[in-house]
């Protein structure tokens, strides 16, 4: 195996056996070697899958190879060390997923990774061309599994404790929420799918509650609201491509026969009745979900509600399901970051949405 080739190197020390030899004296041999050779810590590692070092010319901490079976770890690239991306491809491409780094070196690999992908909503990213050429050939947000988010959300800047801290909330949610027959049986639906509807719901959740927490409405009851109302949300809509409409001055909307655009415009009630009619979940969840769709400038629907008179989760919500909706359905490159970054600037700054676009800010700042 190529990666080991590096242990031989120095030939004389290699250790010698004479044939015919049993397993047990081979297997002593090669281990008494390995361990001269490998450092033996293991829970101080962090994986980082294999595809994340790809955008990097130089590496800005060692990262090591797990040994399967053996719980050790071995040094593939030092930290300094000019990389290049067959370096990486090579691993990958023989199904390795993860390199690991040392834990206490973790903050500092997300830093270089952040600055590297010159992605921190803006300004970086869209200032020179380089910067977006990298971006748009190196950055693919993969929203499909719910790794693939996590990823996705640690590129953007959130800090990974929020991730874990939003990933909990949802997986017990989710939990809770199947106990009800009628709501399992949505949700069945909408998690084995796999959609955009799923999707928007995962996003949604993480956002919200990674905004909340910089804000004074932080607390678990709030947490939990937003990530009940982030899963919930659209359950009264069984076409996707009915969610997707957020605007009903888009020709869309405008083409659908009346029936369906009454179906788009009801939704949000609709979702939060059925929520009521569970008994066991808090007006303020069903209040977010019935204001899911309004916009500040009052152009949103159904209520025509606007930053003066919508609530401050419902605010935080909107930022995180405006967000979430058009990261998953643009291509992502520098310009489309930048421009929902200056679109949430300028639309969803004032009034009501104040603390919650401070929060929307923060969040990404590391
Ligand atoms: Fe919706």
């Amino acid at each position: 195996m190529p990666e080991f080739m590096e242990l031989f190197e120095n030939r004389n020390e290699l250790p010698f056996l004479t044939k015919p030899f049993n397993k047990e004296e081979l297997v002593k041999i090669v281990a008494d070697f390995l361990k001269t050779k490998i450092e033996l810590l293991s829970e101080s590692y962090a994986p980082i899958s294999a595809d994340r070092f790809l955008i990097f010319k130089e590496m800005p901490v060692q990262a090591f190879m797990k040994m399967t079976g053996l719980g050790k770890y071995l040094p593939v690239f030092n930290k300094g060390a000019e990389v290049h991306e067959e370096d990486f491809r090579k691993y990958i491409d023989k199904g390795i997923q993860y390199l690991f780094i040392k834990k206490e070196e973790y903050e500092e690999f997300i830093k270089v990774s952040n600055e590297n992908l010159g992605l921190k909503l803006g300004v970086e990213a869209s200032d020179s061309d380089e910067g977006k050429n990298k971006l748009e050939e190196q950055v693919f947000l993969q929203f499909h599994s719910i790794e693939g988010i996590h990823r996705a959300l640690r590129d953007l800047g959130i800090k990974e404790t929020t991730i874990e801290l939003a990933d909990r909330f949802y997986k017990t949610i989710l939990v809770n929420l199947k106990k009800s027959p009628k709501m399992a049986s949505i949700l069945g639906k909408l998690v084995t799918k796999k959609n955009y509807l799923y999707q928007l719901g995962i996003l949604t959740s993480y956002l919200s509650v990674a905004i909340l927490e910089k804000t004074e409405l932080n607390n678990n009851e709030n947490s939990e609201r937003l990530v009940t109302a982030s899963i919930c949300q659209d359950i009264s809509l069984d076409n996707e491509d009915l969610a997707k409409i957020v605007n009903i001055e888009d020709q869309t909307f405008k083409d659908l026969p009346f029936d369906t655009k009454e179906e788009v415009m009801t939704h949000p009630i609709r979702s939060a009745q059925l929520l009521i009619d569970q008994g066991v979940f808090s007006s303020e969840t069903a209040n977010i979900i019935r204001e899911h769709h309004e916009r500040p400038d009052g152009s949103g629907f159904p209520r025509n509600l606007d930053s003066s008179n919508l609530g401050e989760l419902s605010c935080i919500f909107i930022i995180a399901h405006h967000f979430s909706h058009r990261l998953l359905t643009e291509p992502l490159s520098a310009d489309t970051l930048g421009s929902i970054n200056s679109e949430l600037k300028e639309q969803f700054s004032q009034g009501n949405f104040e603390k919650a676009y401070e929060g929307f800010v923060n969040s990404f700042k590391s």
